[in-house]
Protein backbone atom coordinates (compact mmCIF):
# COMPACT_ATOMS: atom_id res chain seq x y z
CA UNK A 1 0.00 0.00 0.00
CA UNK A 2 0.97 3.83 -1.00
CA UNK A 3 0.28 5.17 1.99
CA UNK A 4 2.06 8.43 0.86
CA UNK A 5 -0.74 9.35 -1.57
CA UNK A 6 -3.94 8.69 0.79
CA UNK A 7 -4.75 12.11 1.18
CA UNK A 8 -7.58 13.50 -0.96
CA UNK A 9 -6.46 14.16 -4.64
CA UNK A 10 -7.92 17.47 -4.82
CA UNK A 11 -5.27 20.24 -4.67
CA UNK A 12 -4.39 21.91 -1.31
CA UNK A 13 -5.95 24.95 -0.56
CA UNK A 14 -4.19 28.14 -1.76
CA UNK A 15 -2.08 30.29 0.42
CA UNK A 16 -2.42 34.10 0.21
CA UNK A 17 0.00 36.37 2.31
CA UNK A 18 -0.68 40.53 1.85
CA UNK A 19 1.00 43.00 3.00
CA UNK A 20 2.79 41.92 6.57
CA UNK A 21 4.43 44.04 8.88
CA UNK A 22 5.97 42.49 11.89
CA UNK A 23 7.70 43.90 14.48
CA UNK A 24 9.37 42.35 17.60
CA UNK A 25 9.80 44.10 20.78
CA UNK A 26 13.81 43.27 22.20
CA UNK A 27 15.58 44.89 24.73
CA UNK A 28 17.29 47.16 21.95
CA UNK A 29 13.68 48.84 21.06
CA UNK A 30 11.93 47.22 18.36
CA UNK A 31 12.98 44.77 15.29
CA UNK A 32 11.63 44.91 12.29
CA UNK A 33 11.33 41.57 10.53
CA UNK A 34 8.75 42.14 7.52
CA UNK A 35 7.92 44.95 5.85
CA UNK A 36 5.21 44.84 2.70
CA UNK A 37 5.47 41.10 2.47
CA UNK A 38 3.31 39.11 0.27
CA UNK A 39 2.80 35.83 -1.63
CA UNK A 40 0.27 33.97 -3.12
CA UNK A 41 0.90 29.63 -3.38
CA UNK A 42 -1.79 27.94 -5.37
CA UNK A 43 -3.23 25.36 -4.49
CA UNK A 44 -1.13 21.77 -4.69
CA UNK A 45 2.07 24.42 -5.18
CA UNK A 46 5.54 24.46 -3.80
CA UNK A 47 6.55 27.43 -2.47
CA UNK A 48 10.39 27.87 -1.40
CA UNK A 49 11.39 31.46 -0.10
CA UNK A 50 14.91 31.90 0.11
CA UNK A 51 16.63 34.76 1.77
CA UNK A 52 20.05 35.81 3.96
CA UNK A 53 19.55 34.93 7.75
CA UNK A 54 17.60 36.84 9.52
CA UNK A 55 15.23 38.26 6.86
CA UNK A 56 12.38 37.35 8.53
CA UNK A 57 12.05 33.72 6.64
CA UNK A 58 11.02 31.84 9.98
CA UNK A 59 8.88 34.72 11.02
CA UNK A 60 6.89 34.33 7.86
CA UNK A 61 6.13 30.39 8.17
CA UNK A 62 5.26 30.85 11.57
CA UNK A 63 2.97 33.81 10.57
CA UNK A 64 1.39 31.45 8.03
CA UNK A 65 1.32 28.74 10.57
CA UNK A 66 -0.65 30.91 13.28
CA UNK A 67 2.15 30.37 15.63
CA UNK A 68 3.23 34.14 15.50
CA UNK A 69 0.32 37.18 16.06
CA UNK A 70 -0.33 38.69 13.23
CA UNK A 71 0.70 42.46 13.32
CA UNK A 72 -0.71 44.13 9.87
CA UNK A 73 -1.64 42.78 6.90
CA UNK A 74 -4.00 39.54 5.89
CA UNK A 75 -3.00 35.64 5.58
CA UNK A 76 -5.74 33.57 3.94
CA UNK A 77 -5.67 30.24 3.57
CA UNK A 78 -8.87 28.59 1.58
CA UNK A 79 -10.67 25.53 3.22
CA UNK A 80 -9.76 21.90 3.04
CA UNK A 81 -10.60 19.27 0.09
CA UNK A 82 -13.75 18.67 2.41
CA UNK A 83 -14.44 22.49 3.25
CA UNK A 84 -13.53 22.37 6.93
CA UNK A 85 -10.17 24.17 7.83
CA UNK A 86 -7.35 22.94 5.80
CA UNK A 87 -5.01 20.59 8.00
CA UNK A 88 -1.55 22.12 8.35
CA UNK A 89 1.53 20.56 9.79
CA UNK A 90 5.31 22.31 10.62
CA UNK A 91 8.43 20.70 10.27
CA UNK A 92 11.05 23.75 12.44
CA UNK A 93 13.98 24.60 11.89
CA UNK A 94 14.96 22.88 15.31
CA UNK A 95 12.64 19.59 15.70
CA UNK A 96 10.43 19.84 18.93
CA UNK A 97 10.53 15.97 19.63
CA UNK A 98 9.12 14.66 22.95
CA UNK A 99 12.40 13.46 24.66
CA UNK A 100 10.56 10.45 26.92
CA UNK A 101 9.15 9.40 24.02
CA UNK A 102 10.55 6.88 21.25
CA UNK A 103 10.67 8.02 17.40
CA UNK A 104 7.78 5.81 17.20
CA UNK A 105 5.97 7.24 19.69
CA UNK A 106 6.53 10.81 18.75
CA UNK A 107 5.10 9.98 15.70
CA UNK A 108 1.72 8.15 16.49
CA UNK A 109 1.27 10.67 19.06
CA UNK A 110 -0.07 13.38 16.86
CA UNK A 111 -1.66 10.81 14.97
CA UNK A 112 -3.64 9.07 18.08
CA UNK A 113 -4.77 12.83 18.73
CA UNK A 114 -6.37 13.04 15.35
CA UNK A 115 -8.37 9.58 16.45
CA UNK A 116 -6.10 7.11 14.48
CA UNK A 117 -6.72 3.38 15.63
CA UNK A 118 -3.03 2.73 17.41
CA UNK A 119 -2.89 -0.25 14.26
CA UNK A 120 -3.48 2.04 11.86
CA UNK A 121 -1.14 4.52 13.37
CA UNK A 122 1.15 2.36 14.16
CA UNK A 123 1.81 0.99 10.58
CA UNK A 124 1.20 4.61 9.03
CA UNK A 125 4.52 5.74 11.53
CA UNK A 126 6.66 2.77 10.65
CA UNK A 127 5.99 3.90 6.77
CA UNK A 128 7.42 7.12 7.17
CA UNK A 129 10.18 6.38 9.46
CA UNK A 130 11.52 3.82 6.73
CA UNK A 131 10.98 6.34 4.14
CA UNK A 132 13.43 9.17 5.91
CA UNK A 133 15.57 6.29 6.51
CA UNK A 134 15.49 5.44 10.17
CA UNK A 135 14.21 1.91 9.91
CA UNK A 136 16.09 0.68 12.63
CA UNK A 137 15.48 3.77 15.38
CA UNK A 138 11.81 3.17 15.52
CA UNK A 139 12.97 2.70 19.28
CA UNK A 140 15.53 5.03 19.76
CA UNK A 141 14.83 8.25 22.16
CA UNK A 142 16.17 11.35 21.11
CA UNK A 143 18.62 12.07 23.16
CA UNK A 144 20.25 8.49 21.02
CA UNK A 145 20.11 10.56 17.60
CA UNK A 146 22.40 13.15 15.75
CA UNK A 147 20.87 16.28 14.61
CA UNK A 148 20.36 15.34 11.14
CA UNK A 149 18.22 12.06 12.33
CA UNK A 150 16.16 13.87 14.64
CA UNK A 151 15.21 16.34 11.84
CA UNK A 152 14.47 13.60 9.89
CA UNK A 153 12.00 12.40 12.68
CA UNK A 154 10.44 16.19 12.48
CA UNK A 155 9.77 15.19 8.87
CA UNK A 156 8.56 12.21 9.09
CA UNK A 157 6.18 13.34 12.15
CA UNK A 158 4.75 15.83 9.61
CA UNK A 159 4.60 13.72 6.49
CA UNK A 160 2.23 11.16 8.63
CA UNK A 161 -0.42 13.43 9.39
CA UNK A 162 -0.99 13.98 5.46
CA UNK A 163 -1.36 17.29 6.12
CA UNK A 164 -3.25 19.67 3.09
CA UNK A 165 -0.57 22.12 4.14
CA UNK A 166 2.81 21.41 4.62
CA UNK A 167 5.14 24.34 6.23
CA UNK A 168 8.63 23.27 6.28
CA UNK A 169 11.79 25.69 7.92
CA UNK A 170 14.65 24.39 6.60
CA UNK A 171 13.98 20.48 6.89
CA UNK A 172 17.70 19.19 5.42
CA UNK A 173 19.97 21.59 7.00
CA UNK A 174 21.48 19.30 9.69
CA UNK A 175 21.20 16.06 7.46
CA UNK A 176 24.39 15.19 5.48
CA UNK A 177 24.46 15.42 1.47
CA UNK A 178 23.18 11.99 0.25
CA UNK A 179 20.40 11.88 2.65
CA UNK A 180 19.38 15.04 1.63
CA UNK A 181 19.15 13.96 -2.30
CA UNK A 182 17.06 11.40 -1.36
CA UNK A 183 14.95 13.58 1.01
CA UNK A 184 14.39 16.22 -1.48
CA UNK A 185 13.24 13.63 -4.35
CA UNK A 186 10.71 11.93 -2.21
CA UNK A 187 9.56 15.31 -0.52
CA UNK A 188 8.82 15.95 -4.51
CA UNK A 189 7.04 12.85 -5.62
CA UNK A 190 5.00 12.66 -1.89
CA UNK A 191 3.59 15.93 -2.36
CA UNK A 192 3.14 16.23 -6.19
CA UNK A 193 1.26 12.94 -5.56
CA UNK A 194 -0.97 14.06 -2.60
CA UNK A 195 -1.09 17.46 -3.96
CA UNK A 196 -0.32 19.39 -0.87
CA UNK A 197 0.45 23.10 -0.68
CA UNK A 198 3.69 23.40 0.70
CA UNK A 199 5.99 26.25 2.25
CA UNK A 200 9.60 25.38 2.23
CA UNK A 201 12.10 28.06 3.62
CA UNK A 202 15.87 26.64 2.88
CA UNK A 203 19.13 28.72 2.58
CA UNK A 204 20.46 26.45 -0.28
CA UNK A 205 19.46 27.89 -3.97
CA UNK A 206 19.77 24.93 -5.41
CA UNK A 207 17.51 23.38 -3.16
CA UNK A 208 14.73 25.86 -3.57
CA UNK A 209 14.95 25.83 -7.94
CA UNK A 210 14.82 21.81 -7.52
CA UNK A 211 12.05 21.88 -5.41
CA UNK A 212 10.08 24.75 -5.49
CA UNK A 213 7.53 25.47 -8.62
CA UNK A 214 7.66 29.17 -7.31
CA UNK A 215 10.51 30.58 -5.76
CA UNK A 216 10.40 33.56 -3.60
CA UNK A 217 13.26 36.23 -3.25
CA UNK A 218 13.51 37.62 -0.18
CA UNK A 219 15.69 41.46 0.78
CA UNK A 220 17.42 41.14 3.41
CA UNK A 221 15.77 42.51 6.34
CA UNK A 222 13.07 43.90 6.66
CA UNK A 223 12.37 41.01 4.78
CA UNK A 224 9.60 41.17 1.63
CA UNK A 225 10.13 39.03 -1.29
CA UNK A 226 11.58 40.76 -3.90
CA UNK A 227 11.30 38.55 -6.57
CA UNK A 228 8.85 35.51 -7.15
CA UNK A 229 10.21 32.79 -10.12
CA UNK A 230 8.70 30.23 -11.36
CA UNK A 231 11.09 28.05 -12.71
CA UNK A 232 10.03 25.33 -15.81
CA UNK A 233 10.72 21.93 -16.04
CA UNK A 234 14.19 22.55 -17.73
CA UNK A 235 15.30 25.03 -15.30
CA UNK A 236 14.41 22.47 -12.31
CA UNK A 237 16.22 19.54 -13.82
CA UNK A 238 19.82 19.62 -11.46
CA UNK A 239 22.13 18.47 -14.79
CA UNK A 240 20.54 21.32 -17.30
CA UNK A 241 22.46 24.48 -18.28
CA UNK A 242 19.27 25.97 -17.37
CA UNK A 243 19.37 25.04 -13.82
CA UNK A 244 22.95 26.18 -12.97
CA UNK A 245 21.62 29.68 -15.00
CA UNK A 246 18.50 29.81 -12.68
CA UNK A 247 20.63 29.55 -9.36
CA UNK A 248 23.37 31.89 -10.84
CA UNK A 249 20.51 34.48 -11.14
CA UNK A 250 18.94 33.84 -7.74
CA UNK A 251 22.48 33.92 -6.48
CA UNK A 252 23.44 37.01 -7.53
CA UNK A 253 19.74 38.30 -6.65
CA UNK A 254 20.83 37.13 -2.80
CA UNK A 255 24.10 38.86 -3.20
CA UNK A 256 22.83 42.34 -3.60
CA UNK A 257 19.97 41.81 -1.19
CA UNK A 258 21.54 44.21 1.74
CA UNK A 259 22.93 41.78 4.42
CA UNK A 260 20.74 42.41 7.85
CA UNK A 261 22.61 43.75 10.56
CA UNK A 262 22.56 44.83 13.76
CA UNK A 263 21.02 48.16 13.43
CA UNK A 264 19.38 48.05 10.08
CA UNK A 265 15.54 47.48 11.29
CA UNK A 266 15.86 48.51 15.18
CA UNK A 267 13.42 51.51 16.27
CA UNK A 268 13.54 53.20 18.99
N1 LIG B 1 11.15 35.98 19.17
C1 LIG B 1 11.88 36.99 18.68
N2 LIG B 1 12.13 38.10 19.42
C2 LIG B 1 12.85 39.12 18.93
N3 LIG B 1 13.39 39.13 17.69
C3 LIG B 1 13.20 38.06 16.93
C4 LIG B 1 12.45 36.92 17.38
N4 LIG B 1 12.44 36.00 16.39
C5 LIG B 1 13.15 36.53 15.38
N5 LIG B 1 13.60 37.76 15.69
C6 LIG B 1 14.37 38.66 14.83
O1 LIG B 1 13.64 38.84 13.63
C7 LIG B 1 14.50 38.77 12.50
C8 LIG B 1 14.05 37.67 11.58
O2 LIG B 1 14.25 36.41 12.21
P1 LIG B 1 13.89 35.03 11.51
O3 LIG B 1 14.18 33.96 12.49
O4 LIG B 1 12.52 35.12 10.97
O5 LIG B 1 14.94 35.03 10.30
P2 LIG B 1 15.31 33.88 9.25
O6 LIG B 1 15.23 34.50 7.90
O7 LIG B 1 14.50 32.67 9.50
O8 LIG B 1 16.85 33.60 9.58
P3 LIG B 1 17.70 32.22 9.43
O9 LIG B 1 17.91 32.04 7.95
O10 LIG B 1 18.97 32.54 10.12
O11 LIG B 1 16.93 31.13 10.06
C9 LIG B 1 15.91 38.58 13.06
O12 LIG B 1 16.52 39.83 13.11
C10 LIG B 1 15.70 38.06 14.45
O13 LIG B 1 16.70 38.52 15.33
MG1 LIG C 1 14.98 30.75 10.18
Amino acid sequence: MDMSSTRAQEPGPEIRVRDIELKYPTRHGMVQALAACSLTIPGGGFGCLVGPSGCGKSTLLDLVAGLVPLQSGRIEIDPGPSGTPARLAVVFQRPALFAWKTVLGNITFGLRARKLGRAEALARASHYIDLVGLGGFSGAYPHELSGGMAQRVGIARALALQPDVLLMDEPFAAVDAQTRAVLQQELRRITADARMTVLFVTHDVGEAVYLGDSVFVMSGRPGSVRRHIQPDAAQRDRSSDAFAQLTAEVFDLLAHAPSPDSSKGVLS
